[in-house]
């Protein structure tokens, strides 16, 4: 019989693909089958993300309750941001614990498992060209890394602490992932990097040929059976004319992009090493509008970093009246360790904060409701990947909205027209047309 591994990962896509990596190895080299059930598990991880402010108290009392659940010979890892910057603390506040595994450190995971108490974190480790074994949770969609690590130093930010300098993976090695993903039959790719569009800066040697993100896309797009590519995150600073022409013009890529604004104020991108101003960012969302109208854009915004006073949060708030984005993950500033911010001392009134966030996310309520009444009776082309339990098929328009209708699994992994007959704000409903 199998051993099982029982996951749970927090956080980004880029920590779903490494947990993805990670089970792919404890199956094919150790054995292991997931389960969902905590009780019967003889193995447990759970991937951390440290991004925000999730107490760390949390994490212990969570791991608390999983030692008393668990079967008593069952193994407890910690893995991923919160694994690489509490490294060992974790095993002096939870002895129980039997190893801690960084975010940067994903390829370790066998080692780890049969050496007790063992904690890899160095940040400095490169498995750019590690060749994992493959899992996939989806049949339709894969995930692939092509870089790993960051190499900005936004002020807020704990990610380039967690896992480390940017490297890129070599395209050849992308694009023979990719087919090997597209031969068993998922259509779309969803490329992952902290900064996508500065792929190719650097590979682990220099042996390899410097691609950069618009010639990765062109390559990829040439994958036979491959429908569609999506990615996360390109950097407001990184989008240059040949990319953003390359966007638009290249069809297999969907028509959603990711632009973290995280503020409107050119004072607070200042403070935050963000490297453009409010000016450069909209000059960027008029450019990708123009060749592309149909662009759907998405963005994450950091409300009441230190000293943002009342006029650099106004700007923030007139450039989600101009851009009207399309989906916003907007956050209340929250200091992070070994971060230059968290220095600063013009901290902003817990209250004031609150007050910011709600209303910034009524505004895109607001928004929302607006561009959604125009959807009504629009048709779009509908890649279907989740059966849901009431009897209803969803998936993803090319520009990112998310549409459901009648119908069972017949439909996962098959494109359909689709046209909308009611809105809602995170979800349409349709029917099957084409
Ligand atoms: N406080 C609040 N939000 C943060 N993010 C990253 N670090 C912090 C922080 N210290 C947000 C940013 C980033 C997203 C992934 O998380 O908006 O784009
Ligand atoms: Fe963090 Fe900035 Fe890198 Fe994004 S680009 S991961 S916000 S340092």
């Amino acid at each position: 019989m199998s051993k099982k591994l029982f996951i749970e990962t927090l956080g980004c896509a880029m920590n779903s693909r490494d947990s993805e990596h990670m089970i792919a190895q404890l199956r094919e080299k150790e054995g292991y089958e997931t389960t969902q059930t905590l009780e019967e598990a003889d193995l447990i991880l759970i991937n951390t993300c440290s991004v925000r402010e999730r107490p760390v108290h949390k994490l212990f009392s969570e791991l608390g309750g999983f030692n008393k659940k668990k079967k008593p010979s069952a193994k407890i890892g910690v893995c991923g941001c919160t694994a690489s910057h509490l490294g060992e603390e974790i095993i002096k506040r939870a002895p129980y614990v039997n190893f801690v595994l960084g975010a940067r450190n994903v390829s370790k995971i066998s080692e780890v498992l049969h050496k007790d108490k063992a904690v890899e974190i160095d940040i400095n480790y490169d498995e750019s060209e590690f060749a994992f074994d493959d899992f996939r949770s989806s049949a339709y969609k894969a995930f692939i890394n092509i870089s790993i690590g960051c190499d900005k130093k936004c002020t807020f930010c704990i990610v380039p602490k967690t896992r480390g300098d940017e490297i890129s993976i070599p395209d050849d090695l992308i694009i023979n992932e990719a087919k090997r993903a597209v031969g068993k039959g998922a259509k779309e790719l969803f490329l992952l990097g902290q900064n996508v569009n500065n792929y190719g800066r650097r590979f682990s040697s220099d042996k390899h040929e410097k691609v950069n993100f618009t010639e990765l896309l062109r390559r990829l797009s040439k994958i036979e059976g491959l429908e569609r590519i999506r990615f996360t995150s390109p950097h407001p600073f990184h989008m240059d004319d040949e990319f953003i022409e390359e966007f638009a013009h290249n069809p297999k890529i969907c028509k959603s992009m990711h632009m973290p604004l995280q503020s409107g104020s050119t004072k607070v991108l200042k403070e935050m090493k963000r490297g453009y101003t409010k000016e450069w960012f909209l000059n960027r969302v008029a450019k990708l509008r123009s060749v592309c109208p149909e662009v759907s854009i998405s963005t994450d915004i950091i409300v009441a970093f230190p000293g943002e006073s009342d006029a650099d949060f106004a700007e923030t708030i007139d450039v989600m009246k101009q851009v009207k984005f399309d989906q916003i993950f907007s956050f209340k500033y929250s200091p992070r360790p070994e971060t230059e911010a968290q220095h600063f001392t013009n901290v902003v009134d817990e209250e004031v904060a609150s007050d910011r966030l709600s209303y910034l996310q009524s505004l895109h309520n607001e928004i929302m409701d607006e561009k959604n009444a125009t959807l009504m009776g629009n048709v779009y082309r509908v890649y279907f990947e989740d059966l849901h339990r009431d009897g209803y098929v969803a998936g993803r328009s090319d520009n990112n909205l998310v549409l459901k209708v009648k119908g069972s699994e017949e439909l996962l992994g098959e494109f359909r027209d689709v046209k909308v007959t009611a809105i809602g704000r995170t979800i349409l409903t349709g029917e099957v047309v084409a």
